[in-house]
């Protein structure tokens, strides 16, 4: 079977929780979960089907920045859709989010956006061929760490599972031990820390 077009893809099935004073479910049967907390999922779907085929894809699941729109093009996205951000914020967020892309395009130069649609794709990869790839470790920008300008933050070494980053009292950060989860990146209130190949 061919297809011209796909949408990909709806809200997520889920189960709204469950009232503890009564015992009553919030909802009765299973609904669909939308919104933000889909965005990664949805963008797992999107990019494996965008480097599997050609067809055209209108991406819809979690869209609640201009960001996001730019981050489903960088997958394959030729269209986006967004809903939960227009409930909560009413028809005036498409004006916001096209105001935005606007300058987007023109700080970045751009004419159209084939120009970034799909960048994102030749980088990812199923994680079982992560093995084949050169190694990935933290590495801190002394410049920006609070911790190492001045002291004080901690963030990142809560979130390392992996023994890698100690304080003492200053960051010191175990390079060897660094598994390349990135979740220190994620916590970083300083941009701080970045993944680069091992040296
Ligand atoms: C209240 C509500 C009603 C929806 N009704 C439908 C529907 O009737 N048919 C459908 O295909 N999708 C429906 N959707 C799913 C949306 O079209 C969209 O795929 C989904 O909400 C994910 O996008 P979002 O994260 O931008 O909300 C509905 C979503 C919400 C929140
Ligand atoms: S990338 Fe993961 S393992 Fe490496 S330092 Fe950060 S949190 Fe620790
Ligand atoms: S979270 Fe960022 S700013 Fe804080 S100590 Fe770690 S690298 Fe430094």
């Amino acid at each position: 079977m061919r297809s011209d077009f796909l949408t990909i893809a709806n809200s997520v099935r889920s189960f709204a929780g469950v009232d503890i004073a009564t015992g009553i479910p919030k909802l009765r049967a299973y609904g669909g979960y939308t919104g933000p907390a889909i965005k990664p999922i949805t963008q797992r779907h999107v990019s494996e089907v965008a480097r599997a085929t050609n067809v055209p894809i209108s991406a819809v699941g979690g869209v609640s920045t201009w960001e996001d729109v730019i981050e489903y093009m960088m997958i394959g996205a030729t269209t986006i859709q967004i809903c939960t951000s227009i409930m909560w914020h009413g028809y005036d967020f498409f004006k916001e989010v096209l105001d935005d892309l606007s300058e987007y395009m023109q700080r970045e130069r751009l004419d159209s956006f084939e120009q970034i649609r799909g960048k994102a794709l030749p980088h990812i990869m199923p994680i079982e061929e992560l093995d084949d790839e050169p190694a990935l470790m933290a590495q801190v920008d002394p410049d920006k760490c609070t911790n190492l300008l001045k002291g004080g933050c901690e963030l990142c070494g809560k979130s390392c599972f992996y023994g890698a980053i100690e304080f003492d009292p200053k960051l010191i950060l175990y390079r060897d031990k660094c598994d390349g989860c990135g979740l220190c990146i994620e916590v970083c209130p300083a941009e701080a820390l970045r993944l680069l190949p091992e040296k």
